[in-house]
C-alpha cells in the first residue's frame, strides 16, 4: 500500500511552501506569491512532488490500489490536488496572474494524467501472481514510428518479453553433404582443392577417356543412363580426372565431390543416385607409396587413429596396378567377430590406383615424366559405416526424424 504523504522534504528557504501539499489548500494571496516567479516556483514543487509520488510506485512494484489511490491525489474530483489548485489559487488569482496560473494548472494535469497512465500500463505486482497462461496478444507490426511499434506492447503489459519466443526448428546439415565436408577438409589439409563436373557428361569423358572401350561392360545401359547414345548421367565422379587434366598441368592435387548414377535397383545399400569423392594427384616421382600413404592418412583421420587399411589388387581401366582398400572392422575393431564385416575383420571401402598411362595421351601429359594415383570412394557407404545408418535410403527420403538425429 502507498502511504499518503503530506510532508515533504523541502528547503527551509521557502517556509510558506514547505509543504506544497497543504499550499493548495491556501490562496495565492495568503502564500504570499504574486508574481510569475513566485507560480514558477511553486508549480515547479508540485512536479517534483509528482515526479516523487510515481516514483514510490513504480518503484516500490505497487498494485492497482495503488496506483489508484495515486490518482485520486492528484486528479480525485473532489479532493485531487488539481481540483484544489482550481478552487484556491485559480478562482481568487489577480487578474493579471490567471491566464499564467491556468496555463501552468493544465501543464501539472496533462503530466499528472500521462505519468499514472504509464505507470498504469506497467506490469504490476498483482499481475505477475497471476498464472501466466493468458496468450500474448501481438499488435501487427507497423511502418510507423518504429521504436512505438516495439515498446508499446512491453509497456502495456500485453507482451511479456521474459517469456521464451516461438522457435523455428532450425535444419541439420545433411548427413551426406556433412561426410563430403569432413574428406574434404582432411583432403584441403594435405594440400588438395576441389573440383567439379557436370552430372550430365559425354561418353567421352565418362568412359572413352578413361580408357573404358565400347565393348566394356561398364558401358552396358543395364548399369548406365544415356540421355542419348553420346550422352550419360556420369556413373562415377572419375571423368573430371580428364576435365581436370585437360585445363591443368601437373602438379595435380584435387578431389572431386559429386553426385553419380547407375540403374540400381534399390535396395538397403543401392540408390540409383548416390555420391562419390575422387581423389587425384599427378607430378614427378609419384608412386604407389605415396598413394597408401595418403589413403592411410585419410582412412585414419576419418574413423578414428585405431583403423588399419589393407590394399588389395583389384582392376579398373583407368588405373593400373589397382586396389581395393579396406579398413579393420569399425565394428568389431577387426576381431572378425561381427556380421557386419561378415567375420572378415575387414571392410571394404573404396577403389584406387596409379594412374594408368594411357589416360596421359588423352590429356597430353608426358607419361614419362609424370605419374600419379587416383582414387574414388562412396560417400554414402562411408556414411553408413561411420554413423551406423542401415539403409541408404534413409538419406533420401527427407525423413526429418532421421535428419535430426544429425544435430
Ligand atoms: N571410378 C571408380 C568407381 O566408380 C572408382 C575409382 C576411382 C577407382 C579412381 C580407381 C581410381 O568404382
Amino acid at each position: 500500500m502507498a502511504t499518503t504523504h503530506h510532508c515533504l522534504p523541502m528547503e527551509t528557504s521557502d517556509p510558506p511552501t514547505s509543504d506544497i501539499a497543504n499550499a493548495v489548500e491556501q490562496s495565492l494571496d495568503k502564500l504570499g506569491v504574486r508574481d510569475a516567479a513566485g507560480l514558477e516556483g511553486l508549480f515547479a514543487r508540485l512536479e517534483q512532488r509528482l515526479r516523487d509520488d510515481v516514483g514510490q510506485v513504480t518503484t516500490g512494484g505497487r498494485g492497482p490500489e495503488d496506483i489508484e489511490q495515486l490518482r485520486v491525489r492528484w486528479l480525485g474530483r473532489k479532493q485531487g490536488l488539481v481540483r484544489s489548485i482550481t478552487e484556491n489559487w485559480l478562482r481568487s488569482a489577480p487578474a493579471e496572474l490567471k491566464a499564467d496560473v491556468g496555463k501552468r494548472l493544465n501543464a501539472l494535469r496533462g503530466s499528472a494524467e500521462e505519468q499514472i497512465a504509464s505507470i498504469a500500463r506497467q506490469p504490476t505486482v498483482d499481475k505477475w501472481s497471476q498464472p501466466l497462461s493468458e496468450p500474448v496478444r501481438q499488435r501487427p507490426y507497423s511502418a510507423a514510428a518504429p521504436g512505438a511499434v516495439e515498446a508499446a506492447p512491453v509497456l502495456a503489459g500485453e507482451l511479456d518479453i521474459t517469456l521464451p519466443g516461438t522457435r523455428r526448428t532450425i535444419g541439420v546439415e545433411h548427413p551426406i553433404r556433412r561426410v563430403i565436408r569432413e574428406i574434404t577438409e582432411i583432403f584441403l589439409s594435405l594440400g588438395y582443392s576441389v573440383e567439379e563436373g557436370p552430372d550430365i557428361e559425354s561418353a567421352y569423358y565418362n568412359f572413352e577417356a578413361l580408357n573404358i572401350p565400347e565393348d566394356h561392360p561398364a558401358r552396358d545401359d543395364q548399369d548406365t543412363f544415356y540421355v542419348d547414345p553420346q550422352t550419360v548421367l556420369r556413373t562415377h565422379t572419375s571423368p573430371v580426372q580428364i576435365r581436370t587434366m585437360e585445363k591443368m598441368q601437373p602438379p595435380v592435387r584435387i578431389i572431386v565431390p559429386g553426385r553419380a548414377f547407375r540403374h540400381d535397383a534399390p535396395d538397403a545399400t543401392h540408390a540409383s543416385m548416390f555420391h562419390q569423392v575422387e581423389g587425384l594427384a599427378v607430378d614427378t616421382h609419384i608412386t604407389f607409396a605415396d598413394l597408401k600413404g595418403t589413403l592411410d592418412y585419410f582412412l585414419k583421420a576419418f574413423f578414428g587413429p585405431e583403423v588399419r587399411t589393407r590394399f588389395r589388387p583389384s582392376f579398373f581401366p583407368f588405373t593400373e596396378p589397382s586396389a581395393e582398400v579396406d579398413i579393420s572392422c569399425i565394428f568389431c575393431g577387426g576381431t572378425a567377430g561381427c556380421r557386419i564385416c561378415k567375420y572378415s575383420g575387414w571392410i571394404e571401402l573404396l577403389g584406387c590406383g596409379m594412374v594408368d598411362p594411357a589416360l596421359y595421351s588423352y590429356v597430353h601429359y608426358d607419361p614419362a615424366r609424370y605419374s600419379g594415383f587416383a582414387f574414388g570412394m562412396g560417400v554414402e557407404r562411408l556414411a553408413m559405416l561411420k554413423y551406423g545408418v542401415q539403409d541408404i535410403q534413409l538419406f533420401f527420403q527427407g525423413d526429418v526424424r532421421f535428419l535430426h538425429q544429425f544435430r
